[in-house]
């Protein structure tokens, strides 16, 4: 390979997306159309709606990704595509637009994991070195990963039912408080006393090298204590309290668990990625870990986005070379050693 300017394309989920990036961090566009409105009479991502706007879209968020980063198609080196974990439908669009691509072109495409992308896209703003505690929080996935090297993962913790992310946004349409539901539950909370409620927080098979979290029993709690208030009309409304108090509850659970396994690595960096990482309470809580060098990577790379397809995908391109055109997508999550 030559030099390394990528052209990233991401359609696993609700965000159209595409970037174009140097060498794997210097980010010179990062466009993301958002199709929330589309879902947001829904309370969530309708799958059939997030692929058909991907196929009326593709074309123009591409396009523009390449006029804001000053290139032309003719100038990229390479293509990266996200083609897994994700919602099939979605991930196809991008995929098969991305082969089309290098057909017509001839260009190198490479295909890029979803939640490795996110964990690597903190490297784009900071010199991050190895090891860390790589602490993976998005709306499908809830991970604690020991990370020794770009792609030396081992997974010490995930969920065991729901993801973090989607605690927030069943919380948040159960509250009927807004979609997309993190942004609207931190957004009551910051009006909310945090330690009004106790919730149960189990962390589940710790011991060992086992640092998995819950989220199912603590959704059903504060779906519980909310329903109370509207059942019994002479208790106080007080939803800012509640929301307050699961949020505290959630990003404790998992950043608990983070900080006990980078005790048991020895790690001293904690790293969080993906969209839960955009969160304020976890920000300030892990600032405030002095024990620990902590990161996280800026909003518009915590959220879905094609830069971080890009910037991974110039280093997987390099190391292993072109993915040609006979891979698939695949909605699950693929290829992440558990310790045992
Ligand atoms: O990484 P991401 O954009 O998409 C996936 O790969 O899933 O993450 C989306 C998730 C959603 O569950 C959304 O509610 C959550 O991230 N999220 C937040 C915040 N911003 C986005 N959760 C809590 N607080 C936030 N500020
Ligand atoms: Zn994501």
């Amino acid at each position: 390979m030559t030099s390394g300017l990528i052209l990233g394309i991401e359609t696993s989920c609700d965000e159209c997306a595409a970037a174009v990036v140097r060498d794997g961090t210097a980010i010179l566009s990062n466009e993301v159309a958002s199709q929330v409105e589309a879902h947001r009479p829904f309370a969530g991502v309708v799958p059939e709606i997030a692929s058909r706007m991907h196929v009326e879209w593709i074309d123009a968020v591409v396009a523009r990704g390449l006029a804001a980063a000053g290139c032309t198609l003719a100038q990229v080196d390479a293509l990266a595509v996200t083609c897994r974990p994700g919602l099939i439908g979605s991930l196809l669009v991008g995929v098969s637009y991305a082969k089309g691509l290098a057909l017509a072109t001839g260009k190198p495409l490479v295909a890029v994991d979803h939640v490795r992308a996110h964990v690597y896209s903190p490297h784009m703003e900071r010199d991050i070195g190895y090891p860390y505690i790589s602490l993976l929080l998005s709306g499908g996935h809830t991970m604690v990963i020991d990370v020794r090297g770009l792609d030396r993962f081992e997974v010490l913790g995930a969920t065991v039912d729901d993801a973090c992310g989607e605690a927030f946004d069943k919380v948040a349409k159960h509250f009927d408080i807004g979609f997309p539901g993190g942004v609207a539950i931190q957004r009551l909370a910051e009006r909310g006393d945090p330690d009004a409620y106790r919730f149960p927080a189990p962390s589940v098979r710790r011991g060992g090298d086992r640092f998995d979290v819950s989220y199912s029993g603590l959704k059903t709690a504060v779906i519980h204590q909310r329903e109370q208030f509207r059942v019994d009309r002479s208790a106080p409304e007080r939803a800012a309290d509640i929301a307050a108090s699961f949020q505290k509850t959630a990003i404790d659970i998992v950043v608990d668990q983070a900080i006990a396994a980078a005790h048991r690595r020895g790690r001293h960096r904690i790293v969080a990625a993906g969209g839960v990482a955009a969160n304020r309470y976890l920000r300030r809580r892990l600032a405030n870990e002095p024990e620990f060098e902590t990161f996280f990577p800026g909003m518009a790379l915590c959220t879905d986005n094609a830069a971080m397809i890009a910037g991974l995908g110039y280093h997987v391109l390099r190391r292993d070379g072109p993915s040609g055109l006979g891979f698939g997508a695949a909605a699950r999550v693929a290829g992440f050693r558990r310790a045992s």
